[in-house]
């Protein structure tokens, strides 16, 4: 059985690897609000990552896994970003990931082989128009997420995922009617946005032992839209 850590979780694709791992592994939750989580089930700890000392958590002294969930779609015309919100956007999606790894180093070091998992977007390897501020706090994620996995390789397997529009509470305004969904599903060549599951599916595999060999990876999940071009 795996101690695994998921900051954020309590909606979404967190939520979802939650359900999917919560069987066969200690699954902690440490988000803001507990939403829907089973708490007979799942361990929840209250922890905003831009206010809370993650050190002060009361969490096994050996962590197996961590997943990195918060992050942000706020789609604006580059004019219109004030440096501010890039600054918003890097803390929530960036430093708060960066304060959470050096936090919990010595608790991942006691595993094994701890396997991280974080969060990009298909909009950092395809530019997309009004992604300026997610596509760079993002990006750094990927580059930090590599370095990271070259320097404690072995002992840490680091790895990203770069999902497309997945329907969760985050996505909610991009999906908010019949025409937007049946515009977004059309952009992918995969002819659908994705579900949670789609995305938790790989992570609970990357937490798993049978990924034992994959590091320093951005894997696409994205229904085709970063690879293909099927028009
Ligand atoms: N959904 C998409 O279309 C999409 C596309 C590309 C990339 N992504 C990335 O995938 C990741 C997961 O997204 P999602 O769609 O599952 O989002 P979500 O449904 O909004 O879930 C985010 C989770 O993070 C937690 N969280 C947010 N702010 C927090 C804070 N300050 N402190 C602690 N926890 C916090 C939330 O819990 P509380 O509110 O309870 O704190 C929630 O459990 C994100 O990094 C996102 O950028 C998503």
């Amino acid at each position: 059985m795996k101690n695994i850590l998921l900051i954020g979780g309590s909606t979404g694709i967190g939520f979802q690897i939650a359900e999917l791992l919560n069987k066969n592994n200690k699954i902690i939750v440490a988000s803001r609000s507990k939403g829907d989580l089973d708490t007979d089930q799942v361990t929840h700890l209250e922890f905003d990552v831009l206010k809370d000392d993650i050190s002060k958590l009361d969490l096994p002294d050996q962590l197996d896994g961590l997943v990195y969930c918060p992050g942000s779609i706020d789609l604006k015309p580059f004019k219109m970003i004030k440096p501010e919100s890039f600054e918003k956007e890097m803390q929530l999606n960036f430093f708060g990931l960066v304060r959470s790894v050096q936090g919990l180093l010595d608790k991942l070091k006691k595993s094994d082989q701890a396997s991280l998992v974080f969060f990009s977007t298909v909009a950092v390897k395809v530019g997309m128009p009004f992604h300026t501020n997610v596509a760079a706090a993002k990006g750094a994620i990927e580059g930090f997420a590599k370095s990271l996995a070259a320097e404690y390789a072995p002992g840490f397997r680091v790895n990203v995922i770069a999902p497309s529009l997945t329907d969760t509470p985050l996505a909610e305004k991009l999906l908010s009617n019949d025409d937007k969904r049946e515009r977004m599903n059309n952009r992918h060549p995969l002819k659908r946005v994705g579900e949670a599951k789609d995305i938790a599916n790989l992570a609970a595999f990357l937490l798993s032992d049978n990924s034992s060999w994959i590091t320093g990876q951005v894997l696409g999940v994205d229904g085709g839209l970063s690879t293909i071009n099927s028009n």
